[in-house]
């Protein structure tokens, strides 16, 4: 696509849930800064983030960030073209403090405003690293609060071909490590733990693996608390890397089925799940078995960040324009199909 002139310089902003986060990306490829301020040591003691203190946080962290991010990229505020923020999915009054920044700036500095999909951010975080990314491609999106089998077929179209039925497979990474008492967020101690256990030390069970495109991710967790409490003496890395590998075996199995089927020519993996190291080996040799192309994200584009948002901001700004100022945070928010 043919960028608009003078809109290629976004001032990107990410408030959705637990992380205050801005960056300045040009042309959705090139990161001239990506500045994240994470809330986990605020919400770790409640074992899981608590909105209201999350608001509060994202309000006193939100303009020192914006000047980091600012500053760190060398560009001047004149310099900025417009300002992206995402306004959904996520939590209300979270969402909120980084919609109504972003649309002060945007007035302020004379530039549109883009409201942005969370869950197309992250969509967007593998293009800003590999731009010449080939379509059709199967992504995995996998984050705390979704997980999704989307078939993106050009840019900004996308088909969902399956999702959760219940848990997402970060919550059943952070809940598994919360009965587990190992800390918060569960996903990166549950990664680090695997890498001590056996995989293959106890069968959890792979729910839907040969049925159709959705996923559940409830019974293996109840699987895991049952076998801990039958076997109180197992060892907690055998239980991780056994859990772990459970969830990574039925995205990866589906991913390759689903890229068969729609003759995709890529798997990618996108959302904050995305980091996990067996998931990211498992998908690179399923791709590389099958001759495709496997797209990981740096660890770093995976969980939450504004560059992404930048990004997914300078593709909706070409294809759509600036969004009215009226538009308002959206916590249900669904990723826009074709
Ligand atoms: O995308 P994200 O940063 O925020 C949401 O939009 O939800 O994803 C956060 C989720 C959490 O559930 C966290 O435990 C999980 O991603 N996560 C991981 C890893 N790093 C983060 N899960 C498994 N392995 C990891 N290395
Ligand atoms: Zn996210």
């Amino acid at each position: 696509m043919n960028s608009s002139p003078g809109r290629d310089v976004i001032l990107g902003i990410e408030t959705s849930c637990d992380e205050t986060a801005a960056a300045v990306v040009s042309r959705a490829t090139d990161v001239r800064s990506s500045v994240v301020s994470s809330q986990v040591e605020i919400h770790a003691k409640y074992g899981g983030v608590v909105p209201e203190v999350a608001s509060r946080a994202h309000v006193e962290t939100i303009m020192p960030v914006v000047e980091e991010a600012l500053e760190l990229s060398g560009v001047d505020r004149s310099g900025i073209q417009a300002v992206a923020a995402t306004h959904g999915p996520g939590l209300v009054g979270a969402l909120l403090v980084g919609v109504s920044a972003a649309k002060a700036m945007a007035l302020v500095w004379d530039v549109p405003f883009v409201a942005v999909n969370h869950l197309e951010a992250h969509l967007y975080a593998a293009f800003l690293e590999e731009p010449d990314l080939e379509m059709p491609l199967v992504i995995v999106l996998v984050s705390g609060g979704h997980t999704m089998l989307i078939l993106m077929e050009d840019h900004l179209h996308y088909r969902v071909l399956g999702a959760t039925v219940d848990d997402a497979a970060g919550e059943a990474f952070d809940k598994v490590a919360r009965f587990m008492e190992l800390g918060y967020p569960g996903g990166p101690i549950i990664d680090r733990l695997s890498a001590e256990g056996d995989p293959a030390a106890i069968a959890f069970p792979r729910a839907m693996l040969h049925d159709g495109w959705n996923f559940s991710f409830s019974g293996v967790k109840t699987s895991v608390v049952n076998h801990v409490r039958k076997n109180p003496d197992v060892a907690v890395a055998d239980v991780a890397a056994s859990f772990q590998e459970a969830v990574a075996d039925v995205l990866v199995i589906k991913a390759r089925r689903a890229a068969r089927e729609f003759g995709a020519k890529g798997l990618c993996l996108a959302g904050g799940v995305a980091a996990n190291s067996r998931l990211r080996e498992k998908m690179a040799a399923a791709a590389a078995d099958d001759g495709l192309r496997a797209f990981l994200p740096s660890r770093a584009m995976c969980t939450d960040n504004a560059a992404m948002v930048a990004a997914a901001g300078w593709w909706r700004l070409q294809a759509d324009g600036p969004s009215p100022l009226d538009i308002g945070a959206d916590p249900s928010l669904r990723l826009p199909v074709a």
